[in-house]
């Protein structure tokens, strides 16, 4: 049956087929050709976008101006400061307001309720651009980068997260590996493991896609084979900065290190949402450093700037995956 997805809202990836995810994958593959080829691609001429922020961002919020501008959009940004919204207006009425003025609705936010009510009640389709929960437009992305390096197929492929495998990123990632029919590793400390619900969930995904998930505190057990190695900050947004001393303690022996890659297929990448603590570049990074004597965290310098690292590629993804997502869902 052919995929039709104009009129729905982007909000985890657990409300799509795999067919409807993989259909997703090449139409981004082929707004990429387009884009890289210099072909104009202005097909949402007349339509208009608005981007709500709660949470800061680059990568999402430019590949939204992008992609928008790029399909011939009207795009307006609001960020956590400049609306009235949660403050003096209800994410009710803000959803029906925007409703009326625009075509489609992205939300970076805390809670994935809050993105649901929201799409409940805008009338538009409604993309998630992170919550507390999920990051689904980064799948998209991902699933691409991985596609771009594995032509031959990504079904089958051995994909391990290492860290804190609790997050919004790590659980998009055992959700689309579920789907797709890949075998998802998430490595960590127990304290950091998906939420059991999600887990059994996902298993019954595997049933059907012929992938797996396995949960291991072994860094050997997972790396070894892995096809694919992927990390993410061990604090995310919304999280106390008091958290940095216990995670710190509890995640160290999950950073993604030359030791760690060594273990991987000789075709493995490395992979990476961004942004990344992989020196002392940024504030945060220095901070930890004096605090807590660690210059890189989630994963070496070595590692992120090595051969085998895709994560540029991964953040250009971005662009044209979200592209995609508002693409069929407003056609
Ligand atoms: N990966 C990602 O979502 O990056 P931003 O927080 O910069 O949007
Ligand atoms: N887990 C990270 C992802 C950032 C893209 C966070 O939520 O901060």
């Amino acid at each position: 049956m052919p995929v039709n997805l104009s009129g729905r809202s982007f909000l985890k990836l657990l409300d799509f087929t795999p067919d409807e995810i993989r259909y997703l994958i090449r139409l981004s593959k082929q707004f990429k050709n387009l884009k890289l080829s210099g072909t104009p691609h202005k097909y949402l001429e007349g339509k208009n976008i608005v981007l709500l922020f709660e949470k800061t961002s680059t990568r999402t919020r430019c590949s939204f101006e992008v992609a928008g501008y790029d399909l011939g959009m009207g795009v307006t940004y609001l960020d956590p400061g400049s609306s009235q919204m949660g403050k003096k207006e209800s994410i009710e009425d803000t959803a029906r307001v925007l409703g009326r003025m625009y075509d489609g609705i992205e939300y970076r936010g805390f809670s994935q309720e809050l993105v649901e009510e929201l799409a409940a009640n805008a009338g538009v389709p409604v993309w998630n651009g992170l919550t507390d929960e999920f990051h689904p437009t980064q799948m998209i992305a991902d699933m691409l980068t991985v596609e771009e390096n594995f032509p031959t197929g990504i079904k089958g492929l051995k994909f391990v997260f290492m860290g804190d495998a609790r997050n919004n990123v790590a659980n998009s990632l055992m959700v689309v590996c579920s789907k797709l029919g890949l075998h998802f590793v998430a490595c960590g400390p127990e304290d950091r493991m998906p939420e059991e619900d999600l887990v059994a969930t996902c298993r019954e995904l595997c049933e059907e896609s012929g992938g797996s998930v396995t949960l291991t505190p072994s860094v050997e057990e997972a790396c070894t084979g892995a096809h694919v190695i992927y990390t993410d900050i061990w604090v995310s947004m919304g999280e106390p900065a008091e958290l940095w001393a216990e995670r710190i303690k509890l995640l160290s022996p999950y950073q993604v290190n030359a030791e760690a890659m060594a273990l991987a297929a000789d075709d493995a990448i490395f992979l990476h949402c961004l942004p990344s603590f992989h020196d002392l570049k940024t504030t945060i990074g220095a901070e930890i450093y004096e605090k807590f004597g660690l210059p890189e965290m989630e994963v070496t310098d070595e590692v992120f700037e090595g051969p085998r690292s895709r994560v540029f590629d991964e953040a250009e993804n971005r662009m044209h995956s979200i592209k995609a997502i508002m693409y069929a869902t407003l056609r």
